[in-house]
């Protein structure tokens, strides 16, 4: 017998919740824990531009043969542009690998594998992150640290425990950051803090690897890319992962790219050749339509414009809904400003394991480790309940 022996994977962090939540017979129970963005209504918007371009592409015949290995080639161009700024792309993309990928975690996986292969074995996660992280690496083969990134999020980014970190750890290993909208924490450096750390890792030769999963969802377009367009103007090495789940709410097409910028541009075709062989014996070759979506929209100037409209007003519907927890938590005299601090699609109460626990089982609340929650499945009707719940632990 082969089987028999095997064990259960434990649930994964944050979807297993999804699943408890379902089978939860409790009339009054609240699903707070995966980061999607939702509209008044709960529902997961179509968004606007994504419908048109859908109607689009339907009367053109883009046909159903695969696609190169790497992706649809004009997807990663207008991808590049819209990652590292129109201008940054023109100027630096002739040392800039580009791949499509499925989904952001699909990036992360393949630049996991081409690290191990190519560049290095160790490679450096927040801690706390994004709760795949450590799986995605860890099977990817890499030896994965932690440095610490937030202690207590009443406090911010330790932001003196990471440099310390950066100036002990092995030349050449790699260095996981988010470019924006840290997950979980919604912790962000500012840009004299990227500045100063840029330098440092520079200094001790560690590769930047930038996960960059809510574009958009920061402080806008622009400004959520200014870390990347500093990076790549000071010349640097660098890794970014990129996903199209969350600002194009195209969460089942997993659409994302891998980008590899390096020094010199005549690695790039090299860098190229590594990332196809790893994404052939992965899965071939990557799903057409999402990508075909996100290149129509990147390229046609009226959509690019509803797109980037939407994508605002999700964003600051999401910075309303902010506010309203905030001061409704806050009503009873507690201080919850902390959260204010806070960007992207959660709020990071930042609560202790039997907290989290009593939520779940007391008040059917669910919500992954440390109290992550997710804004937009808040809603008039839920709200209350939940602060109240919150303000009896
Ligand atoms: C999250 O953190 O909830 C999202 O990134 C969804 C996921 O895949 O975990």
């Amino acid at each position: 017998m082969f089987f028999d022996t095997i064990l259960e994977a434990p649930p994964d962090p944050i979807f297993g919740l999804n699943h408890a939540f379902a089978v939860d017979g409790r009339q009054k129970k609240v699903n707070l824990a995966v980061g999607i963005y939702k509209d008044e209504q709960l529902r997961t918007p179509l968004m606007s531009a994504v419908r048109k371009a859908g109607e689009q592409l339907a009367e053109q015949d883009v046909g159903v043969d695969y696609l190169p290995i790497d992706g649809f080639p004009p997807f990663c161009q207008s991808l590049g542009s819209l990652v590292f700024g129109d201008a940054n792309w023109k100027q630096h993309h002739g040392r800039i690998a580009a791949v499509q990928a499925v989904g952001g975690t699909s990036a992360l996986r393949i630049a996991g594998q081409f690290l191990v292969q190519e560049v290095t074995e160790t490679l450096s996660l927040p801690h706390p992150t994004w709760a795949n992280h450590q799986q995605i690496f860890v099977q990817s083969g890499l030896c994965v640290k932690q440095y610490s990134y937030c202690q207590n999020a009443r406090e911010g980014v330790d932001f003196s425990g990471l440099l310390a970190f950066v100036r002990q750890i092995e030349k050449r290993s790699a260095f996981v950051l988010h470019a924006v909208c840290h997950n979980p924490t919604g912790l962000d450096l500012s840009m004299e803090q990227w500045k100063e750390l840029g330098s440092l890792m520079t200094e001790k030769e560690i590769l930047p690897f930038f996960d960059f999963a809510y574009h958009g969802f920061g402080e806008g377009l622009e400004k959520d890319r200014a870390v990347l367009e500093y990076f790549l103007e000071t010349g640097c090495e660098m890794i970014v992962a990129y996903s199209c789940s969350k600002n194009f709410s195209l969460y089942n097409q997993r659409v994302g790219g891998l980008f590899i910028a390096a020094k010199d541009p005549a690695v790039k075709t090299r860098l190229q050749s590594q990332l196809s062989r790893i994404i052939r014996a992965l899965y071939s070759n990557p799903p057409a339509y999402g990508a075909r979506l996100v290149h129509h929209i990147l390229t046609h100037p009226p959509l690019f414009l509803e797109w980037r409209e939407e994508l605002e007003r999700m964003h600051g519907r999401l910075k309303r809904l902010r506010e309203s927890f905030v001061s409704a938590l806050t009503s009873e005299g507690a201080d919850w400003n902390f959260l204010l601090r806070q960007k992207g699609m959660f709020a990071f109460l930042d609560l202790e394991k039997q907290e989290v626990s009593r939520l779940i089982e007391e008040f059917a609340i669910y919500l992954p480790d440390r109290g992550r929650i997710a804004l937009a499945a808040l809603s008039e009707q839920n709200i209350d309940y939940v602060t109240d719940a919150i303000l009896s632990l």
